[in-house]
């Protein structure tokens, strides 16, 4: 390794985010983070970024080649699988250290009442038995797993629309970014009229309110599970990262 350490931060997080600023205060050390290219105005705070995907893993092993980087960070959300495997073929492909910032799933509490289920298409067939007004907030991607529920509405929440090839579900269409509030969640559903959820356990607090809300509502929430990541280190959070990112730079 040179002098100089570079840490490629696989990001589109806010964990990401935060990891990238304080990693990029350590004298002597290069942060790049990568984004997926996704959001129109994603949140950018690292000196370098790059967007867009790498070609698989063949693509980013030679990236990780190419850039010389010395570390990577793989902080992406908990439900982009895809992302997270390469990394970890890559990183053994280059032979450099990898680590998984990966946030801790909710948990419910006992006065919850949620139903936990493995996937969007589990979610989607278990609705008309539930709910005929539910508020979906699994983001644009897969919007298409509930567009044949057309007897139902929907109040759908993500960052940007949907693209216009994709089937959606009758409803509305809010566009907004996390964080959100506890007041504002709880009059969002009773506003709407709202008698189920379906979210991904994404963990995390920017997006936890609503499951609060649910609590107080006593509305079932049905909650899609993670899908498996590869093994590795992992830290619950970016301090962590950040003591994983120092101990590794005093080797
Ligand atoms: N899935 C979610 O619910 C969710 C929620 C919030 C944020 N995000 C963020 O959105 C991004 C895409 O999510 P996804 O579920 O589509 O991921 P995915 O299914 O794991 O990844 C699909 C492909 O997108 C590219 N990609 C993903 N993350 C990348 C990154 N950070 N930098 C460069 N390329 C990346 C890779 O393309 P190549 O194979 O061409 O390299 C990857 O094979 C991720 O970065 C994730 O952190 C996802």
């Amino acid at each position: 390794m040179s002098a100089q350490k570079r840490i490629l931060i696989l990001g589109g997080t806010r964990d990401a985010v935060e990891l990238a600023t304080q990693a990029a205060a350590i004298p002597g050390v290069v942060v790049v983070t990568s984004l997926a290219g996704r959001t129109r105005e994603p949140v950018i705070r690292s000196e370098k970024t790059r967007i867009g995907g790498f070609g698989g893993i063949s693509g980013l092993a030679d990236y990780l080649h190419q850039q010389r980087i010395d570390l990577l960070i793989d902080a992406t959300h908990p439900f982009a699988a895809q992302i997270s495997f390469n990394a970890a073929a890559a990183a053994h492909q280059v032979g450099i250290p990898r680590l998984m910032l990966v946030r801790p799933a909710w948990q419910p509490t006992p006065e919850d009442c949620w139903l936990t289920v493995e996937s969007n298409a589990a979610a989607a067939a278990l609705l008309p038995d539930l709910a005929q007004r539910i508020f979906l907030t699994i983001g644009r991607q897969e919007l298409a797993a509930f567009a044949h529920l057309q007897l139902l509405w929907f109040l759908m929440r993500m960052i940007d629309p949907p693209h216009p090839d994709v089937p959606i579900p009758p409803g509305k269409l809010l566009l907004e970014r996390g964080p959100f509030l506890l007041e504002n969640e709880r009059s969002l559903l009773q506003e709407h009229k709202i008698e189920a959820i379906v979210s991904k356990n994404s963990g995390g607090t920017a997006t936890y309110a609503k499951i609060i809300a649910a609590r107080e509502l006593g509305l079932p929430v049905v909650m899609v599970q993670r899908p498996a990541i590869p093994d590795g280190e992992t830290v619950p959070d970016s301090s962590a990262g950040l003591t994983w990112l120092k101990a590794q730079l005093n080797r």
